[in-house]
């Protein structure tokens, strides 16, 4: 049996029906009884549905489990309890394999959304399980792209100027499956998984203006303009984490270009890593198709 945390999230979505396909039991552990009963039409065998940060959730994800993989949710106030309780659990209930997705640069303290991801890998290196870390890059997230598909503008809650390396999820996941199904092979494994190139603003905007054949304009957001689009309609004072987490993001990647390097991820696939400009084809195909669909 195969958990997955943060299951119906950016890499939840694409990693479960990886894992489906390869014939692999998984369990799957998410907040809301919509996502489980998404989960569940998927052809999930087992969904947890509560909050990881609880311990007693932690021990019922892992019971009888045999390899974990663990994305702490975005934004989470209580990621640093999830991650250090679950391997805790992990370790209690004789779990074989722990998969880690941390974070690029896990060491950048400023960063607090790093320095909890930091704690975790090194609470997970002290634990005696066998364990693979994943440190991936930004993502590319399709959700980027709507303001550019739909208004023409490419929004960053960051200087403009600023390089910044990615990663496309569809890769994150391919390594995510071969660190879970060939797992001696990764053992004790600290990969960081970086697409070719660091990027400003500008220059994404135009790769994506180049795809879609007109010019994009680029325009930065506050960081607090970001998270009131987050939060959506709860209340910001009750927020206190999330803004620290989006303020440093906002602060650390305005001061200093966020990079890395692309042959860790190149040898793990055993190909060429999913470019910028790739990604934005494939997601522009899929959202001129959908569009054409609705009319
Ligand atoms: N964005 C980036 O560029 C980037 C880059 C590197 C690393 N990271 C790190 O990647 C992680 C996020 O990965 P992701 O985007 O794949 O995940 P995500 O989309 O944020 O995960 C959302 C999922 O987590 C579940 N969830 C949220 N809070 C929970 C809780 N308290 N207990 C149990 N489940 C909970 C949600 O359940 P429901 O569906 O029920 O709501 C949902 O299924 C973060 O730690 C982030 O720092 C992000």
């Amino acid at each position: 049996m195969i958990l997955v945390t943060a299951a119906a999230g950016n890499q939840g979505r694409l990693l479960i029906p990886k894992l489906l396909r390869a014939g692999l039991p998984v369990r799957a552990v998410v907040r809301s009884e919509s996502s489980a009963a998404g989960l569940r039409a998927l052809g999930i065998d087992e969904v947890v549905v509560g909050d990881l940060a609880d311990p007693a959730v932690q021990r019922r994800a892992v019971r009888d489990v045999d390899r974990v993989y663990h994305v702490g949710a975005t934004l989470s106030p209580g990621e640093r309890e999830m991650g250090i309780g679950l391997v805790d659990a992990s370790r209690a209930e004789g779990v074989e394999h722990f998969v880690f997705s941390s974070v690029l640069h896990s060491i950048i303290t400023d960063l607090v959304q790093h320095e909890i991801k930091r704690d975790v890998e090194e609470h997970l290196l002290g634990s005696g399980l066998e364990f693979t870390i994943l440190q991936p890059s930004n993502y590319m997230l399709p959700l980027k792209l709507r303001p550019a598909f739909t208004r023409g503008v490419f929004e960053l809650s960051w200087s403009l100027e600023r390089r910044q390396s990615l990663v496309d999820l569809d890769d994150v996941t391919d390594v995510a499956v071969a660190a879970l199904t060939d797992s001696a092979r990764h053992a004790a494994a600290t990969y960081e998984l970086v697409a070719p190139g660091r990027w400003t603003a500008v220059e994404l905007a135009g790769t994506i203006g180049d795809v879609m054949g007109r010019p994009i304009d680029v325009r930065r957001i506050g960081a607090d303009t970001y998270a009131e689009a987050w939060l959506g309609d709860r209340d910001p004072t009750t927020a206190t984490h999330e803004l620290r987490v989006l303020r440093s993001i906002s602060t650390r990647y305005s001061a200093s270009d966020f990079v890395g390097n692309a042959n860790v991820l190149t040898w793990l696939l055993g190909r060429e890593p999913t470019s910028f400009a790739a990604f934005v084809r494939r997601e522009w195909g899929a959202f001129r198709a959908a569009a054409g669909q609705n009319g």
